[in-house]
């Protein structure tokens, strides 16, 4: 195993809490790789020596993104559905469906192919773990389809049969196939498992059964949750334990409470308020109630087709009033939180060398310069990819 030295380091976030501030950020900072771990973090001057130096030339880096909600396994695209929305047209879950049938009708090549071009993209802007769901096939075979084609891209699966009620499924049978043998297909491929809870999807007596069904098999609850309108779906979180509840647009002040004495971290997905032309979560509201947050790009054909965590971090900063370095944490160790990966989100000593750097000196210019590719190299696992 051989260890690299990366010098020259303006601004290195470290998250660490043992180095201070939101970000445990260090100027004039190195950092040794051994491996595919982060072996050591600190000031310059005070750096080992490695197998091998190379100097980041006043660049900064800071931990890969994690993205805790994304949808890539499927075929086709809705662009116009899109353009019809920026036009007036208003975002319905029913759009679900257009993709439902395009999905069943490609091969596992196609799907697979789709989901490597996005995850290359992700890559491309700093993204070191993304959560890849199914919910584009809600049959039994498509479903443990979609979460085997994810797995060969992530650890971090979930099972999400219950999206939408198939076209012409009677709602009850469909819930039975969800807890049952479509549960069955998917359970060893999934992590985790999630329900869209909304009105024109599942309501709370519905998502429970689901969410139960999967606790009882291993898998561990995720919930969309207060996307278009108030709803049960924060408070079924916070009622079942699941690691977050996603959206959150539409919060009531017992939906707050909730999420601050359960613990359930808030995903934020600026990237689908910017898509469906709908008002940002309040972030502000979370964050002062004590709340964790995470940002995620809820990457999909349909409410939000970006891979981009910079382009999330610039929206939380510019329209939901969160500071970078707020914005920043939540896109790292928050992603971290949201998947329960106390491994990820932070670069010290032993764990994972999964970080980005930066043609930038700080963090800062991730909002300052908004839609820059200022990511020069992502490293997973102590490898550039
Ligand atoms: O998270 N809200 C439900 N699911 C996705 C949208 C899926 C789609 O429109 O295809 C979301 O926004
Ligand atoms: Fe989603």
């Amino acid at each position: 195993m051989t260890s690299l030295l990366l010098t020259g380091i303006n601004s290195l976030v470290t998250n660490d809490p043992a180095h201070g501030g939101v970000l445990g950020e260090l100027h004039d900072a190195a950092l040794v790789i051994d491996g595919s771990k982060i072996a050591w973090a600190g000031q310059r001057q005070n750096a080992p020596a490695a197998d091998a130096a190379t100097d980041l030339g006043g660049r900064a880096v800071i931990p890969g993104f994690v993205d805790s909600h994304s949808h890539l396994v499927f075929a086709g695209d809705r662009a116009e559905e899109f353009a019809a929305r920026m036009t007036g047209t208003p975002y319905s879950a029913g759009g679900i469906r257009t993709t439902v049938a395009a999905t069943r009708a490609a091969t596992d090549e196609q799907l697979t192919a789709n989901v490597s071009r996005l995850v290359t993209e992700m890559r491309r802007q700093g993204t070191t773990t993304v959560e890849i769901k199914s919910g584009y096939g809600l049959t039994v075979t498509d479903e443990a389809r979609a979460l085997r084609i994810a797995g060969q891209f992530t650890d971090e699966t979930t099972y999400l049969g219950a999206h939408v009620v198939p076209a012409d499924q009677d709602p009850a049978a469909y819930v039975d196939l969800v807890t049952g043998p479509m549960l069955d297909a998917a359970a060893p491929y999934s992590k985790w498992i999630d329900v869209f809870v909304e009105r024109g999807a599942f309501d709370a007596d519905q998502a429970r059964a689901i969410l139960q069904a999967g606790i009882a098999r291993g898998l561990q609850p995720r919930v969309h949750a207060n996307q278009l309108g108030e709803g049960p779906g924060v408070q079924l979180a916070a009622e079942l334990g699941a690691a977050s509840a996603d959206h959150c647009t539409y919060l009531t002040d017992a939906d707050v409470d909730a999420l601050a004495s359960s613990g359930v971290v808030a995903g934020l997905l600026p990237a689908i308020e910017f898509s469906t032309r709908s008002p940002y979560p309040d972030a502000r509201r979370l964050l002062d109630a004590g709340v964790t947050v995470a940002l995620a790009t809820d990457c999909n054909p349909g409410s939000g087709y970006s891979s981009s965590m910079p382009f999330c971090i610039a929206l939380a900063v510019r329209e939901m009033h969160m500071t970078p370095a707020e914005a920043l944490w939540s896109a790292t160790a928050g992603g971290a939180a949201s998947l329960r990966r106390p491994d990820l989100g932070h670069l010290t000593p032993g764990t994972p060398a999964n970080l980005t750097v930066l043609d930038a000196p700080t963090y800062l210019h991730l909002a300052y310069r908004p839609a820059v590719p200022l990511v020069t190299q992502t490293f997973l696992n102590g490898r550039p990819v």
